[in-house]
């Protein structure tokens, strides 16, 4: 059996040597345990049956639509994890990988629902203990007061210890404008927890793309500590209208006559408005929609004595979509 790679006093040890410890039992985004110990695996494809990570990246790709680049920095990844595996049973010489990641991409892009994927890929591999990811933001990190920061960020750290520290809009972390931001004692005691505890903790940096270009060219300690950069593409129209109807098969509903049409309709005029935001508005609109079918069957002319039938319920009608104030009414 490998040795840990580290010796941290007072981190916890051994996470890449011993990769069948069982996902924490409480976190929701934590995966089944692997079927058992890849230790003496000699060929990929063992690996991969013995972390089962091909049933994470095979869901990736049905789950998740469009993403094609993403989803392939991803397979990459986990070739690089699984040779690497390799490599330590054999014996070879293992520099610890270094996992830290940014992505980068406007909102709605899947960026978070991606980390949750790779936090599980990289508990199946032997990573990180238990797969579970914290998401936070600077408002989790960063306090208000003198004092208040360092003990607000360590608890953060402890929390996403054995898994993945997700944390959005990581530039806001960096306030040049002010002096005195207690920002930059978050990111100093983030940049020690990456180098001295990368065995168990995996940080992924997310934000827009342009302001994560400039905060890494200001903080280069971070953008050293990151090796892999995921950019999430806008979707196109095509990729949102089979997202809203794979959400709405997900939630048992799905469009009636022309409701299909109308959506396709509402995205094209959605998208070209302020503060669109990608697979989220898509979510938020068949919301909406589903609001008004509500409605539309609680003020049923034919009066409530009504039964309703399963199709009644799951069908959103093409005027619960053209309601909506994006076509001016
Ligand atoms: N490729 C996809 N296929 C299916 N559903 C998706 C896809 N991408 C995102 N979604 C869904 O869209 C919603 C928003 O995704 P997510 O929260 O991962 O985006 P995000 O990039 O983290 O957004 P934000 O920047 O706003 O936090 C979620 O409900 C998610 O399940
Ligand atoms: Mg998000």
């Amino acid at each position: 059996m490998a040795t840990p790679l580290y010796a941290i006093p007072g981190a916890p040890q051994g996470a890449r040597a011993a990769p069948a410890v069982p996902a924490g039992a409480n976190s929701p985004t934590a995966p089944a345990a692997p079927a058992a110990p890849a230790a003496a695996a000699r060929t990929v494809a063992e690996v991969l049956r013995e972390s089962q990570v091909e049933t994470v990246l095979a869901e990736l790709d049905t789950d998740l639509v469009g993403l094609v680049p993403v989803k392939q920095r991803i397979r990459d990844i986990a070739a690089l994890l699984v040779i690497d595996k390799l490599r330590l049973n054999l014996g070879l010489q293992a520099q610890g990988l270094s996992l830290h990641m940014s992505f980068t991409g406007n909102p709605g892009t899947g960026k978070t629902t991606v980390a949750m994927r790779m936090a599980q890929i990289l508990h199946r591999l032997g990573y990180v203990r238990k797969g579970h990811l914290v998401a936070v933001t600077r408002d989790d990190l960063v306090g208000q007061y003198i004092g208040h920061t360092a003990p607000k960020t360590k608890e953060v750290l402890k929390k996403a210890m054995g898994g993945v520290l997700f944390i959005d809009e990581a530039y806001y972390l960096y306030r040049p404008e002010n002096e005195r931001d207690y920002g930059q004692e978050a990111i100093e005691i983030l940049l020690q927890a990456m180098e001295n505890q990368r065995d168990d903790l995996v940080v992924i940096l997310a934000g827009y793309k342009d302001r994560m270009d400039t905060f890494f060219q200001s903080n280069p300690g971070l953008s050293s500590r990151v090796a892999h950069h995921l950019d999430f593409p806008d979707y196109s129209l095509q990729e949102l209208a089979t997202i809203a109807t794979r959400m709405l098969g997900g939630m048992n509903y799905g469009f009636g006559p022309g409701a299909r049409e109308a959506f396709d309709e509402y995205l094209a005029r959605r998208i070209a408005q302020p503060h669109f935001a990608n697979a989220r508005s898509v979510r938020n609109a068949l919301d909406r929609a589903r609001l008004r079918q509500a409605s539309r069957l609680f003020a049923d002319p034919a009066g409530r004595d009504r039964e309703l039938t399963r199709e009644d319920l799951s069908t959103l009608a093409t005027e619960d979509i053209r309601a909506s104030r994006v076509f001016g009414c």
